[in-house]
């Protein structure tokens, strides 16, 4: 039996909310604010209008328009941090320990969405330390080289995230047509669910 208390629901939807958001904020970057594709596209409109400007000016105009876009990404990341501090309080729950009691009693399955969910809040937390080391890099003096390491570790980590939504949603999505009924309705109205 589940029963999940009121600030454990508040907790997962605005989680999910500002994951999906940080996912989104990352789609437009590399879609349609990407400043590559919209540098080439100014120059080209530019030089129809008799305009030219260097590939330099046309990035900067480019970066730009995506940069107000940009903006969401590090408010969400913010917020995101705030959550992973406010999920380790959760912890001190019966609702923010449930899923992680009897582990030797699970089926197999059930072991593998525990540990899928350990892996993501390991995840979020490096992404949350490796995104504020990026936005603060010049306060707290990290080399070029540093920062670059951890940009790269923070854009693979991506891959994580983006893998860890999908399947999640999917097997919720299943188990309330298969055998769990009541599971994704539980996290909104809190109620048990066998
Ligand atoms: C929008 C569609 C979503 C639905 C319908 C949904 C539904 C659920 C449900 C039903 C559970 C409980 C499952 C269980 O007890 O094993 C759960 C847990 C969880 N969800 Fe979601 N979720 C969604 C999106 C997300 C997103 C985007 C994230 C972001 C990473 C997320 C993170 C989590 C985590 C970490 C848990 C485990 C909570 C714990 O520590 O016990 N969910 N979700
Ligand atoms: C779910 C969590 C997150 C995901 C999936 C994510 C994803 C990404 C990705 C893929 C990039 C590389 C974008 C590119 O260069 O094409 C990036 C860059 C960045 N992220 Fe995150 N991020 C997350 C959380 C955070 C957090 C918590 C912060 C901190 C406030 C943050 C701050 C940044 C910064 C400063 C950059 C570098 C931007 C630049 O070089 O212009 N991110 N993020």
């Amino acid at each position: 039996m589940k029963k999940w208390r009121f600030d454990f629901r508040i907790w997962h939807w605005i989680h999910a909310a500002v994951v999906l958001g940080l996912l989104g904020t990352v789609f437009l970057r590399k879609t349609f604010l990407s400043w590559k594709t919209n540098s080439e596209l100014l120059s080209s409109k530019l030089t129809e209008m008799d305009i030219s400007i260097t590939s330099q000016q046309a990035k900067v105009l480019a970066t730009s328009i995506r940069s107000p876009m940009w903006e969401w990404h590090i408010l969400l990341g913010y917020a995101l941090a705030v959550l992973l501090l406010w999920r380790i309080t959760l912890f001190f729950t019966k609702s923010g320990s449930a899923n992680y009691k009897n582990f030797k009693a699970k089926t197999l399955h059930k072991k593998l969405v525990t540990l899928g969910y350990i892996g993501i809040y390991g995840t979020l937390f490096i992404m949350a330390l490796s995104g504020l080391s990026l936005t603060f890099h010049e306060s707290l003096a990290l080399g070029k080289e540093l920062t670059h390491t951890i940009k790269e570790v923070h854009e693979w980590l991506f891959n994580l995230v983006l893998l860890f939504v999908v399947l999640h949603v999917t097997g919720v999505v299943i188990a309330e047509t298969r055998d769990e009924a009541g599971i994704i309705s539980s996290m909104i109205h809190g109620k048990n669910i066998a």
